[in-house]
């Protein structure tokens, strides 16, 4: 990789605590990885002395393959540990489990938690770099790279103006907190857009437009960012029926051929389909659901390596 630039901080723990110009790095980076992974040898040896823990203590089937794959694509050597078949289940602490697999000589930690602030809290206690690979509800910061990866490639250039609608339960989404700042810091028009009560009540402090309404939101955006419901993030019900959220608020065949005009959609996953989505839109023309996961491995690859890069550079 060419650039000499750096990151300006040791850990991706959120997008909130990176600049702009670390966002264009990683996307930069990312696009030359790109290039790589699809060359017939698609492994390069920039990782070779380094040993990534991928700590999963909440299921993932992208996120996870995708790092793995990043880093075997980097050359690292990689320990992979899912807190469903460890010592956690005994009663051990994410301290103590983190710190034991520290003791093996690992300079990188990514990791998916539960609760959200759990990386901050590690970053305070330990040497290694770490990438928040999903803290509850918080943020999923790999997620909104790809994602802005992603809509780059798809509107041609630049997200400066351009306005992106971010669908679906916001409430209980890593990925909307975590989109709304990467996507605002590179210029776009950000509106969230969903059932009130899946929406939180504050949100437009954060300069986003709010709207409930699915068809006028649809008409205004240039990308559609459709999330899932997250049912097993709700202890009480905040819609009717999926049946009725569907009929409100997805983004169904007959909306989407409505529209006079193009549209991008796309989908982190998990979908639910027929819920949050039709199954025509998901595999629709206008869908890059995925290129969003193909993307997820160069972006993966960037923040790895530019991470690994300060690490160097500072010692
Ligand atoms: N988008 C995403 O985070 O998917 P997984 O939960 O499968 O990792």
């Amino acid at each position: 990789m060419a650039s000499d630039q750096q990151l300006s901080t040791k850990h991706v723990l959120g997008i909130k605590y990176l600049q702009a110009a670390d966002l264009e790095l990683i996307l930069d980076t990312g696009r030359e990885f790109k290039e790589v992974i699809n060359r017939p040898i698609k492994k390069v040896p920039s990782l070779r002395d380094t040993t990534v823990a991928n700590l999963f203590f909440e299921n993932s089937t992208r996120t996870r393959i995708s790092f793995e794959l990043a880093e075997k694509r980097l050359s690292a050597d990689t320990v992979n540990f899912s807190a469903a078949s460890s010592s956690v289940k005994k009663g051990e602490t994410l301290l103590d489990t983190v710190n034991n697999i520290l003791a093996m000589k690992v300079d990188m930690v990514v990791m998916r938690h539960p609760a959200p602030g759990a990386h901050h809290f590690l970053a305070q206690k330990i040497d290694a770099s770490i990438v928040n690979a999903g803290d509850g509800t918080h943020e999923h910061p790999t997620q909104a790279l790809l994602d802005a990866f992603s809509m780059r490639d798809a509107l041609g250039g630049e997200l400066r103006g351009k306005n992106i609608c971010i669908f679906g339960d916001i409430t209980h989404s890593r990925v909307a907190l975590s989109n709304i700042f990467c996507l605002q810091k590179l210029g776009a028009k950000v509106r969230v857009c969903g059932p009130p009560t899946l929406i939180p009540k504050h949100i437009g402090k954060l300069g986003v437009d709010v709207s409930y309404d699915v068809e006028d939101s649809l008409a205004w955006c240039d990308v559609a960012n459709v999330l899932r419901i997250q049912l097993e993030r709700q202890d009480t019900r905040f819609i009717p029926s999926l049946r009725e959220y569907n009929r409100h608020f997805g983004i169904t065949t007959e909306r989407v051929n409505q529209l006079d005009k193009p549209i991008v959609i796309m989908h982190p996953g998990p979908i639910n389909r027929g819920v949050e989505i039709d199954t025509a839109v998901a595999d629709s023309e206008h869908s890059i659901i995925l290129e969003q996961v193909e993307n997820g491995v160069a972006v993966r690859m960037a923040v790895l390596y530019l991470l690994a890069a300060r690490r160097q550079e500072k010692g």
